[in-house]
């Protein structure tokens, strides 16, 4: 992907809940050394946490009901091209694309997954991670596809299960590296 003459990436940030990868993200993107900019932040739920702090950063905040989704995806699109949205980033957005709004932005979506794709794609991943006895797990960066976590994959980190790890423990270890790769990916896919 490509800066236009060095500017900052005009970008959206999509979520459906808590927000913590938002946040993360706001805050990196007010560094100097990020590439990308954050003019919106989309939920398909009212009641997101991560609404307040997208407010409280003067970022402009979009919600559009749930049920009302698919019909609603058309005047999403118009209002991404009228702010000029140049890349989506999913952060914890439960809800899946239709394939005619991904190939509208085709290469210009990545989403963060907790586990290490390919491995537990969709949701639960920590506790089928932990009924598995799995050694490792982790996180993933990828480029949204049409595929549910399938695309290209940017950055991973794989991080060691311990023995007395439950799945929250899990869940909180991997937010926090989470938080380091959604960054480090954004600056490698702009690098
Ligand atoms: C994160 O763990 C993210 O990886 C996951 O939801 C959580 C959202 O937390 N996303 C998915 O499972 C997507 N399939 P956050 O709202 O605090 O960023």
């Amino acid at each position: 992907m490509k800066r236009y003459f060095g500017r900052k990436v005009i970008t959206a940030i999509f979520i459906s809940g808590r927000g913590s990868n938002m946040r993360n993200l706001i805050d990196f993107s007010i560094t100097k050394k990020s590439p990308i900019n954050i003019n919106l932040v989309f939920s398909n739920n009212k009641n997101a946490g991560g609404l307040k702090y997208a407010k409280e950063k003067k970022i402009n905040t979009i919600c559009l009901d749930n049920k009302k989704f698919q019909i609603l995806e058309n005047k999403l699109l118009k209002i991404l091209k009228e702010k000029k949205i140049k890349l989506i980033c999913l952060a914890g957005f439960m809800k899946i694309l239709s394939s005619n709004f991904i190939k509208k932005y085709d290469g210009k979506i990545i989403n963060i997954h907790p586990s290490l794709l390919p491995k537990y794609k969709g949701l639960n991943t920590h506790q089928r991670v932990m009924d598995n006895k799995e050694k490792y797990t982790g996180c993933t960066v990828h480029y949204v596809n049409s595929r549910l976590d399938s695309g290209k994959i940017i950055i991973q980190k794989k991080i060691k299960i311990q023995k007395n790890d439950t799945a929250v423990k899990i869940a909180k270890k991997v937010l926090m590296e989470e938080h380091k790769i959604y960054p480090k990916a954004i600056l490698k896919i702009f690098s």
